[in-house]
């Protein structure tokens, strides 16, 4: 599959999701190349058909996509919950389980995610696996005493590599944080290893999603599917 055509399903996805979308929501708007679509979309609803809801980002790069298009955007402690959020993902399997971070929006997304009653993905078909961890795991590492956090996970066998940008310095998350992407090939017990992850000093937050997701929506060259 080329760019062009992983474009054309991954806008399939994020404009039907975006149907889901109703007035006076609260809606978690995700972070990523697909979920850039979606927010187009409901950009498009809020001109064309006055279509008025609050919005909650996962990232700053989001937020200042919305605001641009007039959306009310406000901070997830000025809500008391979200109604329903809608992000993407670099891999899903069969039970909706899945890795984020390819984005570097991990922690946020994860904060909105579990502070909403509905959680949405919309991925293109090639995100869609039998067994996730090809992906290499994206983990969030404070500064402080982050080599020795790095060297941990090296001892464990997770192949850490601290993820770099285009002028060959570590990438800074929202929060200022090191994104650490571990390369491990495969996941068989995601929950094992977000247990091991989780209780990892210095270590704020992984890229496991497990047992949260209700619906994926997948970019299919026959139109989007929806699961549930
Ligand atoms: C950001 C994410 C993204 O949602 C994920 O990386 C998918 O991105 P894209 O839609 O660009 O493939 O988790 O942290």
């Amino acid at each position: 599959m080329d760019k062009s055509e992983q474009d054309a399903l991954k806008k399939a996805a994020g404009v039907e999701a975006a149907k889901l979308i109703e007035n006076d929501m609260i809606a978690g708007l995700g972070t990523g190349s697909t979920v850039k679509f979606f927010v187009d979309e409901l950009g498009r609803r809020v001109k064309e058909e006055g279509l008025h809801f609050t919005g909650v980002t996962t990232s700053s790069r989001t937020k200042v996509q919305a605001e641009s298009y007039g959306i009310k955007i406000v901070d997830i402690d000025d809500v008391p919950q979200i109604d329903v959020t809608v992000d993407g993902a670099d891999e899903v399997d069969q039970n909706f389980n899945g890795i984020k971070g390819g984005g570097a929006a991990l922690l946020w997304e994860k904060i909105v995610a579990i502070n909403s009653k509905k959680i949405v993905w919309i991925v293109d078909e090639s995100k869609v696996v039998d067994t996730i961890g090809r992906f290499p795991l994206p983990v969030e590492v404070i500064p402080f005493g982050a080599q020795h956090v790095i060297d941990r996970l090296k001892n464990r066998g997770y192949a850490p590599t601290v993820r770099m940008n285009a002028e060959r310095t570590p990438i800074r998350t929202d929060e200022n944080n090191f994104i650490v992407d571990l390369h491990l090939n495969r996941i068989d017990h995601p929950q094992d290893l977000a247990e091991d992850l989780i209780n990892t000093v210095g270590l704020v937050e992984h890229g496991l999603f497990l047992n949260m997701v209700n619906t994926v929506i997948v970019g299919d060259p026959r139109g989007p599917r929806v699961l549930t």
